[in-house]
């Protein structure tokens, strides 16, 4: 190992095979560069099979994906969304395109995801909101047979933002296959990459329903083109679609999703076993109903003998890659203003406390051990 090789956070990582090349060559072959084609059908195809989505939109990104969801639910200007505080501002930015109302929710130390009881406080308090957006964080994921009970009982509608939870499954199913909507990214940090983009789910119980509003969300994002002869507009319309090469490169990750997979959780495993003689160290935690994809491996830190930036200043010193926890969302300058709903501060908490490892799955087990040694050195 070269001493000044980067260790990355979470880089790209295309398969040895070189699926995505051929797939990419089918665009190039057949001359569909764009717009649309056989990978961007194959890869919504595909995705579904994957997830058990039911019908799927390939889109330019996971926050256009998020838009698309809120306007296929119907959010309109003035309504109230409730958002988890603990999460990338994308989750949350396109709720503000809408003109909509962002309130901020609080999560749990359980599942660092949306608490159910500050969800419960929240309707308690805007008893007429109809629309709530959970994500799950870092592969973790929520507690969502109590998010969706509670949405049940107050006929909300459920958007589930999965862009870093592809392939976590709560009891079994896949993250992203609950709400009323789903969405994944494709980022080039994420668990998989199509060096951008996103998709839209729907999962909603009537089949006819679920088709037609991905067709709905496939028309939003080609610009509202009305079926007409002539360029004819009824709509706003975006242009998020993915393009037919890009779909290749997603539909070649695909199918090593599940090594990748594997290979996340060996980190996360590494770092704990690693790190379990550090009484102030504590593992990002798994839910029992949780399995977790583990895209990245965080941590918390208790006591006062180091600090998380102690661990980034250590690790950047020697080219080591890592990162905070997410800023919670209602601490943004940009939301400030925003209703917040918390009782003990947890996503403040863990955000003050946490650090995200390098997750990098071709990280070698000597880089690992280096990364393990320099956060150890620390306590030295
Ligand atoms: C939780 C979360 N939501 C949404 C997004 C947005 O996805 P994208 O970057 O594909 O727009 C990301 C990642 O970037 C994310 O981490």
């Amino acid at each position: 190992m070269s001493e000044n090789k980067r260790i990355f956070l979470s880089s790209p990582h295309m398969s040895d095979e070189g699926y995505e090349m051929e797939y990419i060559k089918l665009a190039f072959d057949t001359n569909w560069i764009a717009p649309l084609g056989q990978n961007v059908d194959g890869f919504e195809k595909e995705l579904c099979e994957y997830t058990g989505a039911k019908y799927a939109a390939a889109l330019s990104a996971g926050t256009a994906a998020i838009h698309l969801a809120l306007k296929a639910a119907g959010v309109k200007a003035g309504d109230r969304v409730f958002c988890p505080t603990l999460t990338f501002s994308a989750t949350v930015n396109p709720v503000t395109y809408e003109n909509a109302i962002p309130v901020f929710i609080d999560c749990d130390e359980k599942t660092w995801n949306m608490s159910p009881e500050m969800l419960e406080k929240a309707f308690e308090k805007y008893p007429d909101t109809k629309f709530v957006i959970v994500a799950h964080l870092y592969g973790l994921c929520a507690d969502m047979d109590e998010i969706m009970r509670i949405c049940r009982e107050h006929n909300a509608v459920l958007i589930e933002d999965a862009a870093e939870s592809l392939g976590t499954t709560y009891k079994g199913k896949m993250t992203g296959t609950f709400g009323d909507y789903g969405i994944f990214s494709f980022n080039g940090n994420k668990i998989i990459t199509t060096s951008g983009g996103g998709a839209l789910v729907c999962n909603i119980a009537d089949d006819a329903k679920a088709e037609e509003r991905i067709k709905k969300a496939r028309f939003w994002a080609t610009q509202s083109r009305d079926p007409a002869r002539h360029y004819q507009h009824s709509e706003i319309g975006y242009n998020y679609r993915m393009s037919n090469v890009v779909a290749g490169i997603g539909r070649g990750q695909l199918k090593v999703l599940d090594k990748r997979v594997a290979q996340k959780k060996a980190i996360y495993k590494k770092y704990s076993e690693a790190f379990a003689d550090i009484k102030d160290i504590h593992m990002m935690p798994v839910a029992d109903f949780c399995d977790s994809n583990c895209w990245l491996s965080c941590l918390t830190l208790s006591g006062d003998k180091v600090q998380p930036l102690d661990i980034l200043l250590s690790l950047e010193k020697e080219n080591i890659e890592a990162r905070p926890i997410w800023k919670p969302l209602h601490l943004q300058p940009v939301f400030a203003g925003c209703d917040y709903i918390g009782e003990n501060n947890v996503a403040e908490n863990i955000f003050n406390s946490g650090v995200c490892l390098p997750s990098d799955t071709k990280m070698t087990n000597e880089e690992i051990g280096k990364v393990i040694a320099v956060i150890k050195n620390l306590w030295k």
